[in-house]
Formats: structure tokens, C-alpha cells, sequence
């Protein structure tokens, strides 16, 4: 997508330095700048902190991670080992460097445990390590590149779901900024208005990190397409006033029967939107999709800080960002990330391989 009119991906990996730079997503809306990771450990916490975000991000940035630990690794042996540059990961290690490499992966899938995008990417790129540190850099990239390829598939097939003068309501931010490039939910509706087509956007604020109010509405602004922020509880009262004609999620993670993972607040919408007969579909790569587990039950949902409950931050009138309570001091907050939408409340996920049933055959013939 375009920033101040030049294309922009969300993050890269410079191969020569080794430095992985990301859209500080935190700092949005208010402010556009890169935050640079120059190891492993740096992008780690790039991901925790969710200076990078969003399932498509989340998988780059887990990419690239664990090429960054084989770079470091083979630069100087990892733990002060020497392996004498670059050169030589050529896939005969030392113990060390094994071990380091181990516990880079380990490290990276501790980050953010429901992000299924996450450790596809940990495993692509650890065993292309094996071979060489050329391998999993080159393997991170096509990792992200096929990230931008998967996205801009699913906006166009998701486009047909789109009729002219829609209305979508869309949870958390899954456009442009949650991937490489594109999105996955928002990536429909880009096609969509691209093609023409009149649209209407709802961004639920998706409490408590607001990506909805700060992200999704900043992608819509800048990409000049009609929305508006609405509460997170205000889905039943759109629904039931025939407000809304399609609701479009992303995914975190897809279990094999096609119960999906997404952020907190998602299966809520799908309940409304089944109580009011509007299409309920999810959009998602198949990098997202985990066939090792039957079905949702098995998704490990990653717990928060009760601090971003507690806290919201913004710029006060002189234009200096201050974090404020937002809460009754004393109290406790719970801060569940994600929960699971039965695959009966989806009407089709859509893939870069077309939209498919929400049930376990077709999303077993869909992946290949
Ligand atoms: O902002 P996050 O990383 O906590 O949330 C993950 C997501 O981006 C959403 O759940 C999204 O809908 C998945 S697709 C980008």
C-alpha cells in the first residue's frame, strides 16, 4: 500500500545488515515511523510489545527472527563462539550453534503463542538453517513474499462477496498493517473500492488495544474509503437495524474443522450476525490454518496484561502522547487476546485458493 504515495511494505529484513525494520504500530495513527530490530532478541520483542502485529505481520516477523538468529549465530558463533562470518553457515554447526539456534526458535514461538502464522514461519525458516544461512534468509523472504501474494489473491476473491454500495463491519485490523502487504479482511474490500465499487466500512474499536480505532481506520483514511469507528458493543444494534450487510474478520488461527481463532470479541460478532442472518466470513491464508488440530478447542488463547485494559494512550492538546488510567483504580482486569468462532457461525473462508466451507473436507482439499 501507498505512504504519502509510495509503496510500502509493513516489514523487511536487509539481508546485508541483518536488520529488521516494521511500521511501529504503536506509534499509529498518530505518528508514522520505522522501528528498527537489529537481533533476533530485538524483534522478539518488537512482536510482544506488538510494535509489529496482526496474524500476516506476526509470521514475517517470526521469519525473519529466526533467519536474524542464524545471521548472529554464524557471525560470530552465537554465544561468543567464533564462527568466522557469514560464509560459513553452511549447515555444519558446533554444538553451540545449534543449541542457539534452538533456543532462538524457542524464544520467537514463546511471543505469541495463538499466532498460528508465527510458528509456520519459525519451522520454514529453521529447517531452511539447516542447510545454510543463505537458505533461511532466502527462505524468510519468500515467506514474506508469498505473504503478499496470498493476501492480494484473497482480496480478489473475497471481491465477489462485495456488492456495490455495501456495508462491511470488520473487527481488530486486518488490512495491510496486520500483513506484508494487502491484508486479509480488509484485502476484499481494497479490490472492492479499487474496482469502483461504493463502500462502507464499520471498524469496531476492538478494546482494549483499539486496533480497529487506530489502525483500521488509519488504512480506510489514507486509502480514502468511506468508514467510521463504531463501539465494539454496538454490533447487535447495526445488525438488527439492517445496517450491515457483511461482516469480514481476519484469523489467527484455523483449526482443522475451520473453528477460527481471531481477536477478542470475534465470536461475539458472529453470533449477532447469525441472529440477524448476515454472512459471517473469515479471511485467512492457509499459513493460518493448523490441521494438526481437530478443531478449536485445542487453540492455545494468549493471555495479556491487565495493564492495557487498565491504561489508554493518545495525544493530549499540545500533541504529546501521555498513558492514562482509564479504569477504577484497585480493580483487576482479565485479558483474554482471542476466542474461537465455531465453524458453524461462518458462512466461508476465504483463502488465497478461493472460498471455501468452514468444514473440515473442504478445507483439507483447499490446502492441498
Ligand atoms: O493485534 P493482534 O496481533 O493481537 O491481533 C491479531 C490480529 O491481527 C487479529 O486477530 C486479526 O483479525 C487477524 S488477521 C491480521
Amino acid at each position: 500500500m501507498k505512504v504519502e504515495g509510495k509503496p510500502h511494505r509493513t516489514i523487511w529484513l536487509d539481508d546485508k545488515t541483518g536488520i529488521v525494520s516494521m511500521i511501529d504500530q504503536n506509534a499509529l495513527p498518530f505518528e508514522f515511523k520505522i522501528h528498527d530490530a537489529k537481533t533476533h532478541h530485538d524483534t522478539c520483542r518488537a512482536i510482544i510489545t506488538m510494535i509489529t502485529r496482526g496474524a500476516g505481520a506476526i509470521g514475517a516477523a517470526a521469519g525473519f527472527a529466526m533467519a536474524q538468529a542464524f545471521l548472529e549465530g554464524t557471525r560470530d558463533g552465537g554465544r561468543g563462539t567464533r564462527g568466522g562470518g557469514r560464509g560459513t553457515g553452511d549447515g555444519i554447526y558446533t554444538a553451540l550453534q545449534l543449541d542457539f539456534f534452538v533456543q532462538a526458535r524457542k524464544e520467537i514461538e514463546a511471543t505469541r503463542p495463538t499466532a498460528r502464522n508465527l510458528f509456520h514461519a519459525t519451522e520454514k525458516v529453521f529447517n531452511a538453517g539447516m542447510k545454510s544461512t543463505d537458505e533461511a534468509i532466502k527462505e524468510a523472504q519468500r515467506l514474506a513474499d508469498e505473504n503478499v501474494v496470498a493476501a492480494l489473491k484473497i482480496g480478489e476473491y473475497g471481491n465477489v462477496l462485495i456488492k456495490d454500495g455495501f456495508h462491511i463491519l470488520t473487527h481488530c485490523n486486518a488490512g495491510w498493517l496486520g500483513f506484508v502487504d494487502y491484508g486479509s479482511a480488509l484485502s476484499p474490500v481494497y479490490v472492492a473500492h479499487e474496482q469502483g465499487k461504493k463502500l462502507f466500512v464499520y471498524a469496531d474499536e476492538t478494546r482494549p488495544r483499539s486496533q480497529g480505532a487506530r489502525l483500521t481506520a488509519w488504512e480506510l483514511m489514507k486509502e480514502g474509503i468511506p468508514h467510521t469507528i463504531v463501539p465494539d458493543n454496538a454490533g447487535a444494534y447495526l445488525m438488527s437495524k439492517g445496517m450491515v450487510d457483511i461482516v469480514i474478520v481476519g484469523a489467527d488461527r484455523i483449526a482443522a474443522n475451520g473453528d477460527t481463532a481471531n481477536k477478542i470479541g470475534t465470536f461475539e460478532k458472529a453470533i449477532i450476525a447469525r441472529e440477524f442472518g448476515v454472512p459471517f466470513y473469515v479471511a485467512a491464508p492457509l499459513s493460518t490454518f493448523d490441521l494438526s488440530i481437530s478443531d478449536g478447542s485445542h487453540i492455545l488463547i494468549e493471555e495479556r496484561s491487565e495493564e492495557e485494559v487498565h491504561y489508554q494512550s493518545g495525544p493530549d492538546e499540545e500533541g504529546i502522547i501521555r498513558k492514562i488510567r482509564v479504569t477504577s483504580p484497585g480493580s483487576t482486569a482479565f485479558n483474554p487476546a482471542f476466542d474461537v468462532t465455531p465453524a458453524e457461525y461462518v458462512s466461508g473462508i476465504i483463502t488465497e485458493n478461493g472460498i471455501v466451507k468452514a468444514n473440515a473436507e473442504s478445507i483439507r482439499v483447499a490446502a492441498g
